[in-house]
């Protein structure tokens, strides 16, 4: 991983690659951070390059590929690969290395790597759920993760064969968002959120005129699904209330709830507020809708155009805080743009207190900034006075920031102790 004189250094990710049919998909997630400015050195183990041959892993990363401890032995690259990763990632991680990392055993060259490694570790796991769910493998992964290790959780869907259910590999685009945040946040992501329900919305409302034709807005939606997978790898139950969103991969081990208007949204955050914990409002809702919905297709006539009459959506938000059960903690959003006389962070405080939520999260939009793209920033509003920038990152990582900042809170706390009692 030799860096040309002068060039940045670029984050240092060793990618292990465990025996299972979805080591395929190591390829894509090798692809994704090495076109994203990561140098990253592939470990599979010997059982992995029965799915993937080494040139394959080589062509794609420009490194040499080796598995056990007797290659480059001058080197000895079983303890420096460890020794100056920035991230090590495991996928996928089979039961049988999960069960070697969690007793410390050290047989090939990424087990050695795992031993060595003092920077966060990600171990992503794919298995048949029966495997998952084995008292073995849970007794694994909870000592892994006590240790600070980031085990991922597995998504659910199509395994190998005919199975479906819980243990699939998640996406390799939500993978690499993991990584990222993990690289960014140089530290692992910790479990604070286990034992809490947390319901989130996401993404645009469409509010139709006719059978084809809608009113919408340009919400993506990824801002809500980084909250909602974030939240799930730090342990929390999640639903999430999704609008319309861009393409974008479910977050693994999550319940999706799809929603259409803003009237189907209300429908689902009041039905889910009835049992979750923390509600977050991330979505972008149309605040009118047509007032009437057409039966059939409006046609073009002679005559001019009708002007669409438009009649007022409810305030989710604002019914959410109204509705609050003893102890819920609620999240708001402000996508602002400031005017000549008012800056985005003011309206942010005025929309704080009118809507009486427990925290807003303020976000200057326009100028290709928040709806559409990857990254974000803002700050975070407490109800208490406290007011918390959020430096510019990834929106898993403003995520992230949110999570800490909750997860650390008195409501939440207390919530705890009492599921706890
Ligand atoms: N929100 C909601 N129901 C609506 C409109 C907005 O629950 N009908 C929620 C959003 O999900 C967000 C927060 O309220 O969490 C603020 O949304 P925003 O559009 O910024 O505020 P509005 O109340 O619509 O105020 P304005 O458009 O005047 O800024």
């Amino acid at each position: 991983m030799t860096e040309a004189p002068g060039a940045p250094a670029r984050p240092r990710v060793v990618l292990g690659v465990g025996g299972g049919i979805a080591a395929y998909k190591a390829c894509e997630v090798l692809r994704r951070l090495t076109e994203s400015g990561h140098a990253v050195r592939v470990v599979p183990t010997k059982d992995a390059l029965n799915f993937v041959g080494a040139a394959t892993f080589e062509a794609l990363s420009g490194q040499p590929v080796a598995t056990g401890v007797f290659e480059d032995v001058p080197d000895v690259p079983h303890v420096r690969l460890g020794q100056t990763a920035d991230l090590v990632v495991v996928a996928p991680a089979t039961a049988n290395l999960l069960a070697k990392a969690a007793s410390g055993l050290a047989d090939d060259l990424l087990t050695n790597t795992l031993l060595t490694a003092r920077c966060p570790v990600l171990l992503v796991p794919a298995m048949h759920t029966e495997m998952w769910e084995h008292p073995a493998t849970r007794a694994n992964v909870a000592l892994l993760r006590s240790r600070g290790v980031v085990v991922a959780e597995p998504a659910s869907g199509r395994l190998t064969g005919k199975d479906t259910g819980k243990g699939r590999l998640p996406e390799p685009a939500e993978i690499v968002e993991l990584a990222r945040l993990l690289l960014a946040r140089r530290d692992a992501l910790p479990r604070d959120l286990e034992g809490v329900h947390v319901a989130i919305s996401a993404g645009g409302t469409r509010e139709p005129l006719d059978p084809v034709r809608y009113l919408g807005n340009r919400s993506s939606g990824r801002q809500g699904f980084a909250l909602a997978r974030v939240a799930a790898q730090r342990g929390a139950r999640v639903t999430l209330v999704a609008a319309q969103t861009a393409d974008l991969v479910p977050p693994a081990g999550v319940d999706v709830v799809r929603v259409g208007s803003a009237v189907e949204l209300r429908a689902a955050m009041l039905d889910v507020a009835a049992r979750a914990q923390v509600l977050v409002m991330a979505a972008a809702v149309a605040d009118f809708r047509p007032v009437a919905l057409a039966e059939h297709k409006i046609k073009k006539t002679d005559r001019d155009p009708e002007p669409v009459r438009l009649t007022r959506n409810p305030d989710i938000l604002a019914e959410l805080v109204q509705h609050r059960a003893s102890g819920q903690v609620i999240v708001g959003f402000a996508a602002e743009t400031g005017d000549s006389t008012t800056s985005v962070l003011d309206f942010g405080r005025a929309k704080l207190k009118r809507k009486g939520c427990d925290w807003l999260v303020v976000n200057a939009v326009g100028d290709g900034k928040a709806f559409e793209v990857e990254d974000n920033a803002g700050w975070l509003l407490s109800s208490d006075g406290s007011e918390t920038p959020i430096p510019h990152g990834s929106k898993a990582m403003l995520a992230s920031a949110v999570w800490d900042a909750i997860a650390l809170s008195g409501e939440l706390r207390a919530f705890a102790v009492r599921t706890l009692e």
